[in-house]
């Protein structure tokens, strides 16, 4: 065995209460009625990073959430690794599809983790995946050693969009100078396939409001002489994509990067079972533009979905009303290339010159950022590849992913290096859903692979 694995066997069970006290604060960033357990999950991470070494530890406040910053520099000469995370996680509703309360934090076995998984909101997205840093840097810095020097940076706002930490890296970048950045808050495609990201898709999201008659009026002394704005809202919404499912805003493809055959026959061999995808999500088939697959309609490819639709009665019972205003969220996942603000503006353009007469239509922006694409041949992806390969005895397979980690681009402008996204996550790990939870061997496996990223980053650096 060796030292790493046997550090991790002997303190195993501390490795796992300590991400069980972390879980248990609620820290939904989204909700100001959980202020007070955001800023104490900031105090515990803080708290975390003095135990597990580090030499320098402050809470940077913000407009918003703090930013806890912690560094150990050995040696001004050597690499830095700047490791980011974040500490806040996405609200738990609806609260009635968990099968134990989301801040309670349970483990149980299930069919993919028979050595156990820890269920709570968060334990993926991204305590756990941050907190396999923190242990790693213990690791490091007791038994191990520690080959470079590193910095950690972890934030409470990601899920709302990371504006703050936008502001904060600007004006700290001195502070947060590095060679590489290394982030945990994605996934790999099975636990016996290994994956890098390599790629995070952009993000623009949108609220809309459509307003009819000045208050909601009797459906049957009004209905059928004036718009409806949940009718025209929904009508408007199906609009927006076409019979192939295309996306119909004018102008929204002309900067999407389109794959070459030999990268696109690359991406397809990936292991990917379409039955087991439909059998895990129960459905009878999939979705989505025609022309591309699965993998690709969820990566390459820009989307646009409603997230959620509001107005009028939804109480019990039935009630005859034709509301005034009727509402949807909006997102649009960008891959590289499709800068979100223009996209945002594109969007607004085209929504409010379809809404018919008889209806007024407001578009406010939310949030969004930038999608990022990472090369395979830098440094850092060599090394991190050398780690898999080390605890998973297989070379790792480049795979872009769907989601989005908005600051990674700012982080790339900004800074002027690259982000290694080495998740341990699994899609069916069920982040942002109810029964959230990760599993207890993807955990370990996480915190033992990470030591062997900062030796090969050093090594290679050399
Ligand atoms: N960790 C996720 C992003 C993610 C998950 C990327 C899995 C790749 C694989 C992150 O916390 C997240 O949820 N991001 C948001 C964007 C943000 C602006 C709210 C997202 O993707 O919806
Ligand atoms: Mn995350
Ligand atoms: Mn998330």
């Amino acid at each position: 065995m060796s030292s790493i694995q046997s550090y991790i066997s002997d303190n195993k069970d501390r490795f796992l209460s300590e991400l069980i006290e972390l879980l248990k604060i609620p820290s939904i960033s989204a909700d100001s009625a959980y202020k007070n357990d955001v800023l104490k999950t900031a105090e515990v991470i803080k708290d975390s990073l003095i135990n597990a070494g580090c030499d320098h530890v402050e809470v940077c406040q913000t407009d918003g959430y703090p930013i806890v910053y912690g560094e150990k520099i050995i040696d001004p000469n050597l690499p830095i690794v700047l490791v980011y995370g974040h500490y806040d996680v996405q609200p738990p509703d609806p609260l009635d599809l968990w099968d134990s309360p989301p801040f309670e934090p349970i483990i149980k076995n299930t069919e993919l983790h028979p050595e156990g998984a820890i269920f709570a909101r968060g334990a993926c997205d991204d305590k756990g995946q941050m907190y396999m840093h923190v242990k790693a840097l213990e690791y490091m810095t007791t038994e191990g050693e520690l080959p470079c020097n590193v910095k950690f940076m972890i934030e409470g706002e990601e899920e709302v969009g990371s504006e703050n930490l936008g502001h904060f890296v600007k004006a700290n970048r001195e502070k947060l100078e590095n060679d590489v950045i290394l982030i945990s808050d994605t996934g790999m495609i099975a636990k016996d396939v290994p994956s890098i990201t390599t790629g995070l898709r952009g993000l623009s999201y949108v609220e809309v409001e459509v307003t009819g008659p000045n208050r909601d009026l009797h459906s049957g002394l009004y209905g059928g002489a004036v718009a409806n704005p949940i009718n025209v809202l929904t009508k408007m919404i199906a609009s927006l994509h076409d019979e192939n499912n295309h996306i119909t805003i004018p102008g929204f493809y002309d900067n999407v990067e389109n794959l070459s055959d030999v990268e696109r026959a690359e991406m397809a061999k990936a292991p990917f079972s379409l039955e087991n995808y439909k059998k895990a999500l129960d459905i009878d088939a999939v979705y989505g533009e025609e022309g591309y697959t699965t993998n690709e309609r969820n990566s390459i490819r820009p989307t646009l979905d409603v997230n959620g639709i509001w107005g009028g009665y939804t109480g019990e019972g039935a009630k005859t009303v034709i509301a005034s205003k009727a509402y949807a969220k909006i997102s649009m996942r960008l891959v590289p290339n499709q800068d979100w603000g223009d996209i945002t503006h594109l969007f607004k353009t085209h929504f409010e010159s379809i809404a018919p007469a008889g209806v007024r239509v407001k578009v406010t922006p939310h949030h969004g950022g930038q999608g990022y694409v990472t090369p395979i041949d830098s440094l850092g992806y060599k090394a991190a590849a050398k780690a898999y390969e080390q605890t998973f005895g297989k070379t790792p397979i480049p795979q872009r992913s769907g989601g989005s980690i908005p600051i990674v681009s700012l982080f790339e402008e900004e800074l002027k290096s690259k982000t290694i996204l080495m998740g341990f996550g699994l899609d069916s790990d069920a982040i942002h859903s109810p029964n959230e939870h990760f599993g207890v061997w993807n955990y370990l496996k996480g915190i033992e692979t990470i030591p062997h990223f900062y030796k090969y980053f050093t090594e290679l650096k050399k």
